[in-house]
């Protein structure tokens, strides 16, 4: 059954919500429960598709889960298969963050290479120059890894890029090695930190000091309760919806310190955002100015706001720059905006020009990946008249309660069964 997400724009929203777990920390924190056997509660997991995948990954690697709360999953017992199921690899990419920790505790896995995406070919060398680093023995067949290691050996890795499945990879393999290992250029992401914030909580020894992540083997980990950290994505995708429909929005549970680099840009272009503890407001009163914007790796500007940004401009008042570092094919969003009257030239594969324009017009369009998506229901709740989203699963990996949310923030957007 497809379903569209129909929006009649123009209202501006107002209201609070609460922002849910991330996503990119929730995945890896339930690959890394494969890495001991005792029970393991994990709080503010999000309720979204790719999180299910996950956890019927890891069920079919052997563990058992119980749902404890919609939000709150315990997890225990030892693994009991060492071969990833292929369907769900091909499906979520992430998946394939289930290696290092069946390395580490069976000694071998098999593991389909995760297909590419919308957003690029994503090739996972590093994760695998890292593990032959760590003294696994790799080899390919069909579309397979397959990987064995009667003793993962510390060791000194050098991160060509500050890729963030790479460190967390290999963060996990270090952790089940004997002796020490330090990763050099490791990925500074808080989903990362989250990830050796919950394995210190196990009983791993772990230290980081910036780009530098060092870690001393354990071989037994214990159990615990973690909490999974605020959504700064999904964050950062609402205070671009007000940026760019105008109105005031509360946002709840959320980290202001993870958001710095697009609280800073709002700022930039007149948007008023005001930080508490855990809360953000955003004050949207007149059409916003123009920007530059250049994704790069944590604390750089995140690659995942992109899209939404680039809706945000398409309104702004003047002509802005978007530079894509990160991905080598992360536009798809653009061609759908165009439809809405966006004037978005791409004079290469990695930039765009963007003349701002007073008002999008809605239309028919369909989302590509889960950012490219949320850009359009932006585009869409801004725009005026209506606009007709296809391709809503792509959204709905990515943004538990979105409907539900906008409707609370006084938008006009609905879930349609067509
Ligand atoms: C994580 O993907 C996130 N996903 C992505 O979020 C996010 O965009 C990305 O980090 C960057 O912040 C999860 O955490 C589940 P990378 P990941 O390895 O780990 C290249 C979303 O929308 N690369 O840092 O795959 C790669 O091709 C998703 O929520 C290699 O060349 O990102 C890309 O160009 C999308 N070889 C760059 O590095 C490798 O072995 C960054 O990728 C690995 C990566």
């Amino acid at each position: 059954m497809s379903e569209q997400l129909v929006i009649n724009g123009g209202n501006p929203l107002k209201g609070h919500i609460n922002i849910a777990g991330a996503k990119n920390s929730a995945l890896p924190l339930l690959a890394a429960t494969l890495m001991t056997e005792e029970p393991v509660v994990l709080e503010n997991i999000p309720l979204l598709d790719d999180v299910s995948t996950m956890l019927s990954m890891i069920k079919g690697l052997g563990k058992q889960i119980t749902q404890l709360e919609p939000s709150k999953v315990r997890i225990t017992g030892p693994i009991k298969i060492n071969r990833a199921p292929e369907e769900l690899v091909r499906k979520m990419r992430a998946s394939f963050l289930v290696l290092a920790p069946l390395l580490g505790t069976v000694g071998e896995a098999e593991v389909p290479l995760p297909g590419g995406c919308n957003i690029g070919t994503r090739p996972v060398d590093l994760h695998l120059n890292g593990l032959s680093e760590l003294g696994t023995e790799i080899t390919q067949t069909d579309g397979k890894i397959i990987a064995h290691a009667n003793e993962l050996l510390g060791a000194d890795i050098f991160l060509d890029y500050p890729s963030v499945g790479t460190t967390e990879q290999l963060l996990m393999g270090a952790v089940k090695a004997s002796g020490k290992t330090t990763i050099y250029n490791g990925a500074q992401e808080p989903e990362v930190r989250d990830l050796v914030h919950f394995l210190q909580q196990l009983g791993a020894n772990i230290e980081v000091n910036g780009s530098v992540l060092t870690v001393e083997g354990t071989t037994k980990l214990t159990g615990g309760t973690y909490k999974v950290l605020p959504d700064r994505i999904a964050a950062g995708t609402y205070m671009v919806a007000v940026g760019s429909t105008g109105g005031n929005v509360v946002l709840n549970d959320v980290r202001p310190s993870t958001l710095k680099q697009l609280t800073s840009k709002l700022r930039n272009a007149g948007i008023e955002v005001n930080e508490q503890k855990d809360t953000i407001e955003v004050i949207s009163e007149s059409r916003p100015r123009s920007l530059e914007v250049i994704t790069l790796p944590y604390p750089g500007f995140p690659t995942d706001l992109q899209a939404p940004i680039t809706t945000f401009l398409a309104l702004a008042n003047g002509k802005s720059v978007v530079k894509e570092t990160v991905f080598d094919s992360r536009f798809g969003h653009v061609a759908e905006l165009r439809k809405m009257g966006a004037d978005i030239s791409v004079p290469n594969s990695s930039t765009l020009f963007i003349n701002g324009k007073k008002n999008l017009r809605g239309t028919k369009v369909s989302a590509t990946d889960i950012r490219a998506g949320a850009s359009l229901v932006v585009a869409g709740l801004a725009a005026t008249g209506q606009t007709v989203i296809s391709g809503t699963e792509h959204i709905d990996r990515g943004y538990s309660n979105l409907v539900d949310n906008f409707q609370r923030l006084n938008a006009d957007l609905d879930r349609l069964h067509a």
